[in-house]
Parts: structure tokens; sequence; C-alpha cells
């Protein structure tokens, strides 16, 4: 049987009072709706439309829109009359798939046995569940043989009904020949005036057919977000969640309330993780790696046994095996390190390549370089790369001893074995071996204090 998918997301989210349409702010680093796609994706279905209102231009611009179909619900009546929409581009298509573009938690496992639930094209499946507390949530109406037989909505509730656990978590199955018999029926006579899609509900059973529910595995898969308060509650659970997994797996976190993973993460064994640490886009960790308290991670592999010391912030990054970082290290994107590089406090090193063992300690500045092994950059060093009009590059040999308070003037090559007096400006090219430097006699005046200054 065919799968399409039909993804509402034309309401405007006024809740989230924001400029930024709500199913584009982020969750784990990722947009909402990218989620959702992402996770829809998984099922293998011929179409998935993306039911869009008058913010079109932001979400196409957002996502990705080779694979989706897209759809204009302008004005927003109701998630039924959304729905109708999007079903003239489903047409081809066996069994529908409809869920919210607010939910961004929903998982392949629970939606693959929403839809496993359904064995023949006459019936409907959907997802429902019970909770605390279900205020401003659809209720699951049931008659007294516990079938299933109409959805209502809280502003449509009575007080007895608003009693009621068993909530619409917004994730339906339908045959597609049923949706095009049902939505074009429904109507708006409710409390807000809305062309509700939970009425096919009742449309089914007068047609006689079964509804199946299934149940999510874990309640935040079906947490909606309509507000920021609501988006930042389910950000920590999901954070909290990830900790989890990464702790069973072997990872030490000293603190797993503050640890965010903002994106893809992968880590490997006997990794050491204190507090603050944030991981950004795709990061992979390797073995036996430590990373010290408030460091920022974006974009970049760690090889096994580095040492990630507090308080840096590293991005687009390569560190090789058993490099040192930070404290207080900026290291910016097309840096590669080579194995036990060191880069110590207050040192920015930016589109460099370092070779094996080299060091750069204190209060520096490495941009458009490549330095090589065993080279030791002395403290203060500056690569001036930048005319103020272009970016020129420093190259840097093996086996180099620079000395502090040097600025490299690119471009520039200093060949191998060569020696940077303290202090000196860099101008020409340096030949391997020789020692450099530009240092003025110094000059000693006695009794300086004494003298008559006026
Ligand atoms: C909806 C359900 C409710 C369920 C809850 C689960 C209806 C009538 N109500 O309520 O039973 O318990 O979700 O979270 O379906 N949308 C459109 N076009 C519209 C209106 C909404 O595309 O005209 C989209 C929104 O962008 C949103 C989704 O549909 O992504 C749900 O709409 P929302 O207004 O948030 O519905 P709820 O009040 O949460
Ligand atoms: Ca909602």
């Amino acid at each position: 049987m065919s799968l399409s998918v039909i993804v509402l997301a034309a309401g405007r989210g006024v809740r989230m009072c924001s400029i930024l349409p709500k199913v584009l702010h982020r969750l784990g680093g990722i947009p909402i709706l990218s989620r959702i796609i992402a996770t829809v994706s998984q099922l293998g279905p011929q179409k998935i439309a993306v039911v869009y209102g008058d913010q079109g231009d932001a979400l196409k611009a957002a996502l990705p829109t080779d694979h989706l179909v897209w759809v204009q619900q302008y004005p927003p009546l109701g998630t039924g009359h959304a729905a109708l929409q999007a079903l003239p581009f489903v047409l081809d298509t066996d069994k529908v798939l409809i869920l919210y573009g607010d939910i961004p938690l929903i998982t392949v496992e629970t939606l693959t046995r929403l839809l496993a639930a359904l064995i023949t094209n006459d019936e409907i499946g959907m997802i429902t569940t019970t909770v605390a507390d279900p205020t401003g949530f659809g209720r699951i109406i049931r008659n007294k043989d516990q079938k299933l037989t109409h959805i209502i909505e809280e502003k449509d509730a009575t007080l007895e009904q608003k009693k009621i656990q068993e909530i619409n978590t917004g994730f339906f199955v339908v045959p597609k020949k049923y949706l095009e018999k049902w939505l074009p029926k429904l109507t708006a006579n409710n409390e807000q005036q809305e062309y509700y899609l939970t009425d096919i509900i009742t449309l089914a059973n007068q047609e006689g057919l079964s509804i199946k529910t299934v149940s999510p595995t874990h309640e935040w898969e079906i947490t909606g977000i309509n507000d920021k308060v609501q988006l930042a509650a389910l950000e920590r659970i999901y954070q909290k969640t990830r900790a989890i997994e990464f702790m069973q797996q072997g990872v030490t976190l000293f603190d797993p309330n503050r640890f965010d993973v903002r994106g893809d993460l992968v880590v490997g064994k006997e990794v050491v993780i204190d507090i603050n640490v944030i991981f950004e886009g795709r990061v992979i960790v390797g073995n036996a790696v430590k990373i010290g308290p408030n460091v920022l991670i974006k974009d970049t592999i760690i090889e096994d046994g580095a040492e990630i010391l507090a308080n840096s912030v590293i991005e687009g990054a390569t560190i090789g095996k058993g490099c040192q970082i930070g404290p207080f290290a900026r290291i910016r994107p097309g840096t590669q390190l080579a194995e036990q590089a060191k880069i110590g406090n207050f040192v920015e090193v930016k589109n460099a390549i370092m070779g094996v063992k080299t060091k750069v300690n204190h209060l520096s500045y490495i941009g458009d370089a490549t330095v090589g092994n065993h080279t030791n950059i002395g403290a203060g060093t500056i690569t001036c790369n930048f005319d103020g009009k272009k970016k020129h590059k420093t190259i840097i040999g093996n086996d180099v001893f620079i000395g502090s308070d040097t600025q490299l003037i690119a471009p520039l090559t200093i060949g191998d074995g060569v020696t940077v007096g303290a202090g000196t400006t860099v101008r020409k090219n340096v030949s391997p071996n020789y020692l450099v430097h530009n240092r003025v006699e110094q000059r000693s005046v006695e009794n300086w204090n004494k003298k008559d200054k006026t």
C-alpha cells in the first residue's frame, strides 16, 4: 500500500510572539518542521505535502524543497480545511498520514506502529494517549462499550468532557478514498468557527468504519509547541533524553542537566564531559577524549585522546589525536591540528594547518597559515594576514622557534629550523636554519629619573 504525508503548518503560531514562523523555531538546534520532515521521510512516503499559510517564503527558504509539495492555505480556516487543500496533491496514493507541524519529536517507531495497526483499507488509525493534564487538547469521547465515537475540542467541551484525560495527539492515517468523501463535508459549526479535521472521526463512525488507536511510547513524542514556555520545556526534556542515551553508551557526563546537543553528535568510548558543554551542528568525538567545563564545539572532529580545557570555543576544525586545547582557546573554521599539537590560553587559530607536536601556548593569532611539525610559536605572535584588502598566507616549516611578541607579515615563508628572535617583525622570507631578528641595540641612560625634565 502506498503512503502520502500531509503536514499542517499554516497556522500563524501567534502565541510564539515572534515574526519567525512557529515551525521554524529550533528544538535541539533543528527547526521543528525539519525534524518532522526528516522523521516522516523515513517511512518512505511517495509524497510529503506541507500546508503553509502566509509565511511560505520563509518555510521554503529553510527547507530543501526538492522532495516536498508545497500547498498554500490562506486564510487558515482550520485543520480540516488545511488537509482539504492538500488532498489534490496526494491523490495517487492509498493511505494518507496527516500530522501537525508543531509536534517535533514524534518517532518513526510510533508512526510505524500506527501504520501497522491498519490492516484493511476500510479502517482509520490515530494516536491517542492519556495525560495527567489534558488542558488545550481535543478530548477522546468513547461510549459505554469503550468505542471511540468522536473528538471534542477544549473550547467546545462541557465541564464533564473537560475531565476526560484521553486526548487527540494529532496524528491520523486515513485511506485517501475516505478523505475525498469526508473533508468536503466538514462544517464549521463550533466555538472557533473552524473546519476541524477531528470531525472526520464522527463521519467515520457514521460509515461504520473501525477506528484503531495507538499510544506513543513516550509522552514527549506527542508534546506540541504553542508558545516559548512549551518550547523551552520540551527542549529540556529532549536534552535530558539524549544525555541519558549517551550515558547508557558509557559517556561520563558530570551533569546531564547541563549538556546540550544542537544537532548530531557521535561519541566514542571512555569520554568524559564536564558541565555546560554545547555541541552544535555535526560533531564527532573519538575515544578517551576529555572535555572541560563551558566549552562550545561546532561542526568539528575531535580525535582519540584529545583534551579540551575549560572555556574553549571550537568551530569547523579537526583536532588530532592527543591534542590539548585551551583553557580559553578559540579555534575557528578551517583549522586542522595534527597529533599532539597544543593550543593554549587566549590563542585564536583560523584556517590553519598545524603539524605534529607544534605548540602555540599563549596569547597569539595564527590565521591562514601552514605550520610544520615540532614548531614552537611564542607568546604574542601574530600572523598579519590581512593587508586591508586581501588575505595572505604564512608558511612556517618544521622545528621552527618563534620568539615572543613577533609579527609575521604575510605573504611569508619561514624555512625549517629557523629561529626568530623575540620582538621581531618578519617581512621577508627566511631560509632554513637562519636566525632572524631586527632588534635595535638596547640603550641604557644613567640616572634618568634624577634628570631635570622641565
Ligand atoms: C489540535 C487538534 C486537537 C489536538 C491538538 C494536538 C484540531 C481541530 N484540534 O489543536 O484536537 O488535541 O492539535 O496538539 O485539529 N493548522 C493549519 N491550518 C489551520 C489551522 C491549523 O495548517 O487552518 C496547523 C497549525 O499550523 C498547526 C496544526 O495545524 O501546526 C494544529 O493547529 P493548532 O491551532 O495548533 O491546533 P490545536 O489547538 O493545538
Ligand atoms: Ca497545537
